[in-house]
């Protein structure tokens, strides 16, 4: 057997066949047993059928991406092998529905294949709902998947749907062993050692920006449900009423954010998550947070758009909404998360900030994190600071926008004895009263910008990859193209190529000192985003003095290393 301590392993066929299950279960059980995961899972916007891939990444080192192609193929039916047959190259190994499938393949040389007939078993079995359980089990023999904790994984997800259904995976399971144990050949791949359990948690990106909103010591969730952030409100329905929080499913987004509005008013830390659409939607309330200075964390994850688009698909195209969607000057802080482990711990962070400069804090995380899990160290709930909002101490005159040095308003909770304001969206004198003139008006203006402007320092400094001094190509990218790009830097540099990258996830109000200091040492700036737009390259250009080279593209996947490596081969 070749141990691969980088194995990636591919399962595809339609929505409804179990993929993600099958998936999940071996992600689970590798984590179980110490290794690194990275999944990637793409899906048609139907409930059943339509093409769906699940992409499972173990190692025994961290791994920060998807990965490029797979090592194993698992092909559930025709349409899966005809997308994805161009990739059997020598030294892939193939496993498919046959006999009896759909389709009859052709086995390129030099790629191992394994038929097992998982349609044909799972109804001999009385059940065709358990082929993936057939495909499982054999997989398990194939590539050495460790059988133990694959059973505790399959058990603790099917024993609440029935003890039927359990024993019946569990057959389905056992003869997809014994199917692979007769065909099995001695060179497959098998997945890394167990390293020993680490403290470690396998959790997808919306779960763990629901964690984040408990660990930040939310108080108020309302949301509207849409592909793909609806798995943010289902983690935190759950966890919220335990710490004594409250979640609304609105009616829409527009008014899940005025709620969001409504509670932050009376005092409590609030957010919601939505999608570009329900962001859009969103954007005359998130003004009237920016003019009545009430903090709000608004989280995105985006997806194929204009419109409707393509709401199960990975793109990074709402940055120009997220950071100009407003009508007037209407100032926001946006951020930006890398992986999992940031959709954790930038939650936090993100409150913090709402709460801190009372404004509306935008994150935005995307469609493959979405639905992504990772393995990430196990948060301390104890390890996070949490930042509260100024509060009006009671004495003097309260004044709700009074021009305070740092230029933050202390706020009075409603009911608080002489906090008495006029709350409105209108534009206001410091007492709170509407007021129309013209120099209020200039000096709030000034006022809601200049608050934020501190953040830029508070920020951790954008990180820094690749070589040292000067460099051929500087890569500047953002969201989970980060993790892509510092595997196609870590190529590049191994190959000897003077490469560096600079990861903001600040993204505005825009670090630009550190934008230019980056630029200044290297030959030309590649920008890749998955947008048609280049919509970094141009607040870029907009910004600062750099005159990035764009690296798009908008096909509803996310970059592979592979690409990142030849774009920047091409351009030095
Ligand atoms: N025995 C019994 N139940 C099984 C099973 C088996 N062998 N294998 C899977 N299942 C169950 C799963 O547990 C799951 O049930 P759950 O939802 O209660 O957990 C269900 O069948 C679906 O299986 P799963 O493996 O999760 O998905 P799949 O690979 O078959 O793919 C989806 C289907 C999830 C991609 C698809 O149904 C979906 O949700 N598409 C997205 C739709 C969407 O978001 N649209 C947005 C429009 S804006």
């Amino acid at each position: 057997m070749t141990e691969k301590n980088d194995l990636i392993i591919r399962i595809a066929g339609e929505g409804g066949e179990g993929i993600v299950s099958t998936g999940d279960f071996i992600a689970a059980a590798c984590a179980r047993a110490g290794l690194e995961i990275y999944t990637f899972k793409t899906f048609p916007a139907e409930i059943k059928g339509g093409y769906c891939l699940y992409q499972v990444r173990t190692s025994a080192e961290r791994v920060y991406n998807q990965g490029d192609t797979f090592d194993v193929f698992v092909a559930y039916n025709g349409e899966a092998y005809e997308l994805n047959k161009h990739l059997l190259t020598p030294g892939t190994t193939f496993v498919y529905d046959g006999p009896g499938g759909d389709f009859e393949p052709e086995i390129p040389e030099g790629v191992t294949a394994y038929a097992i007939p998982m349609s044909k078993t799972a109804k001999a079995l009385g059940s065709y709902r358990s082929k993936n359980m057939v495909a499982l089990g054999a997989l398990s023999v194939l590539f050495n998947i460790n059988e133990t904790t694959l059973i505790e994984v399959l058990t603790n997800k099917f024993k609440p749907k029935g003890e039927d259904i359990l024993e019946f995976n569990l057959k389905a399971f056992a003869e997809g062993k014994k199917l692979a144990n007769e065909h099995k050949k001695t060179d497959d791949f098998r997945v890394a050692d167990a390293t020993g359990t680490k403290d470690v948690i396998l959790i997808a990106g919306n779960e763990a920006v629901g964690m984040g909103a408990i660990l930040g010591r939310l108080e108020f969730f309302s949301a509207y449900p849409l592909t793909p952030a609806t798995e943010v409100a289902k983690y935190v329905s759950a966890q919220l009423p335990k710490t004594g929080g409250t979640l609304i499913q609105a009616e829409d987004e527009i008014a899940s954010m005025a709620q969001v509005l409504g509670a932050s008013y009376a005092g409590k830390r609030s957010m919601t998550a939505t999608s570009g659409p329900g962001l859009a939607l969103m954007s005359e309330l998130i003004g009237m947070s920016t003019m009545a200075e009430l903090p709000a964390l608004i989280v995105d994850v985006q997806r194929g758009g204009p419109s409707t688009g393509l709401p199960t698909k990975h793109e990074q195209s709402d940055l120009f909404l997220a950071v100009h969607g407003g009508h007037g000057d209407s100032p926001r802080i946006v951020l930006s998360v890398e992986d999992v482990n940031d959709c954790v711990n930038m939650t936090v962070a993100a409150l913090n900030l709402t709460e801190q400069y009372q404004c509306p804090v935008i994150m935005l995380s995307d469609g493959s994190l979405a639905f992504s899990t990772q393995t990430i160290p196990t948060p301390d709930p104890d390890s996070f600071e949490i930042v509260e909002r100024t509060r009006w101490d009671g004495e003097g005159e309260y004044m709700r926008y009074k021009m305070t040095e740092n230029l933050i308003s202390p706020m009075a909770d409603p009911g608080t004895p002489g906090g008495e304001h006029v709350a409105a969206s209108l534009e206001h004198t410091e007492s709170g009263a509407p007021n129309f003139a013209p120099e209020p008006h200039e000096a709030n203006a000034r006022k809601r910008f200049n608050k934020i402007k501190p953040v830029i320092d508070q920020w951790p400094a954008a990180e820094m990859d690749g070589v040292e001094g000067e460099a051929d190509v500087g890569i500047i990218t953002w969201g989970s193209t980060i993790g892509v790009a510092r595997e196609a830097v870590a190529r590049l540099v191994a190959e000897g190529k003077k490469v560096k990258a600079m990861y903001p996830k600040l993204i505005y109000p825009m670090p630009v000192d550190q934008y230019e200091a980056f630029a200044a040492t290297c030959k030309q700036i590649l920008v890749p985003e998955v947008n048609y737009q280049g919509q970094l390259s141009h607040f870029i250009r907009a910004e600062t003095s750099i005159k990035p080279v764009p690296y798009t593209i908008c096909g509803g996947l996310p970059f592979t290393p592979a690409q990142i490596v030849n774009k920047v081969k091409e351009i030095s």
